[in-house]
């Protein structure tokens, strides 16, 4: 219980410089740890620029990660540190909470002028989860049903609500029994939606525009003809624009690309420029007011620091970063030219099998070689562990080429990259030819990748246990 007496926080970044894997390993996740030691990713970083992360000794990564796509406007950018400060120097009456502020006002006001028509109305939250919490929850209390569906292999999140809804065994197992009423159906499968909403009254359809594990872009006419059948049915059409907003694919929302007209958008992780957690559902006038229907149910659902003024000041700061420098056209157009670099592996190359993308949201998905040989080593590699030739590309492209990008699930052999929309087009074309030349690498010298591999798979397996 004795502790020690706590210096500024600049004193902190000085004097314990270099300590943080070992206080990771002692206090946070051990298993973190052990996974960023085996593949050679446990970087001390010293800071963060644009579409950068900065290491101890100076050397810049172009990160594609963007800190699982919060990093929109790249990191730090220098108007959201100057919103923050300047809220924080305006010493506002932050959360009153018997009470209202002007700010979360303000920022309600300027993102549903962003949306689609049909969501009129704001509910704070300081997360995507929580902001996907909020959407099943009022849409059951909105529609009095209890069945919400949700895709396979979606992702929303990992609190129990939002859990119910993840299309992924692997963040499933162990923690139920789930929210009863919650069914999959596959992403894409109109005739599915059609015989899973014949069965007893739905609440909710909660979809990604464009699947984040994976990558997933829908069949055209999919998401429209959801949102009719949706809409036929009584039931809720929910778009998790969590990853996929804030001009993302090159539409501010990605449900623009097909003029979809939703009862709830649920938005976060980039909203407040990667700096303060945040997120919100916007949702239709009249779902709203059936849950919120009385003085006395003003407070059914909330979170203590939903809108906060430093969340909304961060947020409105990044919705005037994106106007002004003209984001969604940028992602768009970088998202574009990344297609058209990265689209002839697939012919180059045996194991790609897809490159796909809106926006700068964009993957690469391996698969086995037709050759007998060459199959044979992929699967040696594959045995160890399902996905792991997709590190032989990630972990050559951070050591060799100052790439930082990842997989885009468990077990998949396919690579995402959610690189900032500021990203210079020069960083873009870098990122294509160093990707071509890792991926020749690992088709040509296969032996040498598989014994990295078998490397890996064994950190790996130990990292599990
Ligand atoms: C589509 C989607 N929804 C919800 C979430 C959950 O967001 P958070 O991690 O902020 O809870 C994520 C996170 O990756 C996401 O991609």
């Amino acid at each position: 219980m004795v502790h020690s007496t706590l210096p500024p926080i600049t004193e902190i970044l000085d004097a314990r410089r270099g300590e943080e894997m070992a206080l990771n390993d002692r206090y946070l996740n051990p298993q973190m740890g052990r996974i960023l030691r085996t593949l050679g990713f446990d970087k001390e970083w010293r800071g963060g620029e644009g579409a950068h992360l900065i290491d101890a000794s100076g050397e810049r990564y172009l990160d594609l990660f963007g800190g699982y796509g919060v990093f929109a406007l790249g990191r730090n950018h220098p108007e959201v540190v100057a919103a923050i400060e300047e809220v924080m120097a305006a010493r506002t009456a932050n959360l009153p909470q018997l009470g209202v502020t002007l700010l979360s006002g303000v920022l309600a006001e300027q993102l549903l002028e962003r949306a689609p028509d049909s969501v009129a109305a704001m509910v704070p939250a300081n997360s995507g989860t929580e902001a996907v919490e909020a959407a099943i929850k009022i849409a059951r209390a909105a529609t009095g049903r209890q069945r919400v569906l949700y895709a396979e292999h979606a992702f929303h999140g990992l609190t129990m609500g939002s859990l119910s809804i993840n299309g992924n065994d692997e963040f499933r197992g162990g923690f139920e029994p789930l929210l009863a009423g919650c069914d999959p159906v596959p992403f894409g499968d109109l005739d599915a939606l059609t015989r899973a909403l014949e069965g007893p009254p739905v609440a909710a359809l909660v979809l990604e525009p464009v699947q984040g594990k994976g990558v997933n872009i829908p069949p055209p006419g999919y998401l429209a003809s959801a949102q009719s059948l949706c809409r036929a049915a009584g039931t809720l059409f929910v778009c998790d624009e969590v990853q996929t907003g804030l001009a993302r694919t090159g539409r501010f929302l990605a449900l623009e690309h097909w003029q979809l007209e939703p009862d709830i958008v649920c938005i976060a992780k980039a909203l407040s420029g990667g700096m303060v957690p945040i997120g919100a559902a916007l949702v239709s006038r009249s779902a709203f007011d059936r849950v919120f229907d009385g003085m006395e149910r003003a407070v059914r659902h909330g979170s203590t620091f939903g809108g906060n003024d430093l969340a909304a000041a961060a947020a409105l700061a990044t919705l005037r970063v994106i106007d002004q420098e003209r984001l969604v056209a940028r992602a768009e157009q970088l998202g574009a030219l990344l297609l058209e670099l990265t689209a002839p592996l697939v012919e180059h190359y045996e194991v790609v099998r897809a490159v796909r993308g809106l926006g700068l949201m964009w993957a690469i998905e391996f698969g086995p070689p037709s050759g007998r040989a060459a199959r044979m080593l992929w699967e040696a590699v594959e045995g160890r562990q399902a996905g792991l030739f997709a590190q032989l590309v990630t972990v050559p492209l951070f050591h060799e080429h100052r790439i930082l990008c990842q997989v885009a699930g468990h077990r998949m052999n396919t690579i995402k990259v959610l690189p900032a929309l500021t990203v210079e087009e020069e960083e873009i074309r870098r990122f294509a030819q160093a990707l071509e030349q890792t991926v020749a690498k690992a088709e040509h010298y296969p032996r040498a990748l598989a014994r990295l591999g078998v490397r890996l798979g064994r950190g790996a397996a130990g990292a599990r246990r």
